[in-house]
C-alpha cells in the first residue's frame, strides 16, 4: 500500500469530473487501499479518488468511531434521495482545518459496487448520508465550500493558497 498526495483547495484538478469504473479489478482494488491507507493517515473520514488526482468514481467512507470497517463505492448513484433536509458541519481532507454547514438530504439509499464489483445498495442517514454526499460531489468536480458565499470562499482560498506556500518554505 502506498500514501498518495492530496489535492489542496483550490487545485484546479479537484474541478474535474471523473469517469465511470469500466472493470473493477487488481488495478482498482491497489487504488483503494491506497486510498484507505491515505484516508485513515489524514485521519479523515472520506476520500474521493478525485482528490489523489484519479479521475475515476471511487470513494472510500468511514465515519465508525472506531474506523476499521470501511466503506467502499464505486460507481455510486443516489436511488432514492430524502426530502428532508440537514444541516451538518462538513470538514474536507482538500480544505484543512476549515469547516462549515452544508445543507444535504437527511437520508438516501446508495447503490453502488464494492471492492470485488458486486452490486450493493443500503440507506444511509446521519453523518454516513452527509459523508456520501460530500464524497459523490468530488466525483462532479464539486467541493464544499462551493456551497458557501463567495465572501467566505474567497477567504478560504485566500487562507490555504498561504498554507501551502508556508509548508513549501519551512
Ligand atoms: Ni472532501
Amino acid at each position: 500500500m502506498a500514501r498518495l498526495q492530496i489535492l489542496r483547495y483550490p487545485d484546479p484538478r479537484l474541478y474535474t469530473v471523473a469517469r465511470p469504473v469500466a472493470q473493477v479489478d487488481e488495478r482498482i482494488r491497489v487504488l483503494v487501499d491506497d486510498m484507505l491507507e491515505t484516508m485513515y493517515e489524514a485521519e479523515g473520514v472520506g476520500l474521493a479518488a478525485t482528490q489523489v488526482d484519479v479521475h475515476e468514481r471511487v470513494i472510500v467512507i468511514d465515519t465508525a468511531d472506531a474506523p476499521g470497517s470501511p466503506i467502499v463505492l464505486i460507481n455510486p448513484e443516489l436511488v432514492v434521495k430524502s426530502a428532508e433536509m440537514m444541516l451538518g458541519d462538513e470538514g474536507c481532507l482538500s480544505v484543512p482545518e476549515i469547516y462549515d454547514k452544508v445543507p444535504r438530504h437527511a437520508r438516501v439509499r446508495v447503490r453502488a459496487q464494492d471492492r470485488s464489483g458486486e452490486a450493493r445498495e443500503f440507506d444511509a442517514e446521519g453523518l454516513l448520508s452527509v459523508a456520501v454526499q460530500h464524497e459523490m460531489d468530488h466525483l462532479l468536480g464539486k467541493v464544499f465550500v462551493d456551497y458557501l458565499s463567495p465572501l467566505k470562499r474567497s477567504r478560504i482560498k485566500t487562507r490555504m493558497l498561504k498554507k501551502t506556500r508556508d509548508e513549501a518554505r519551512a
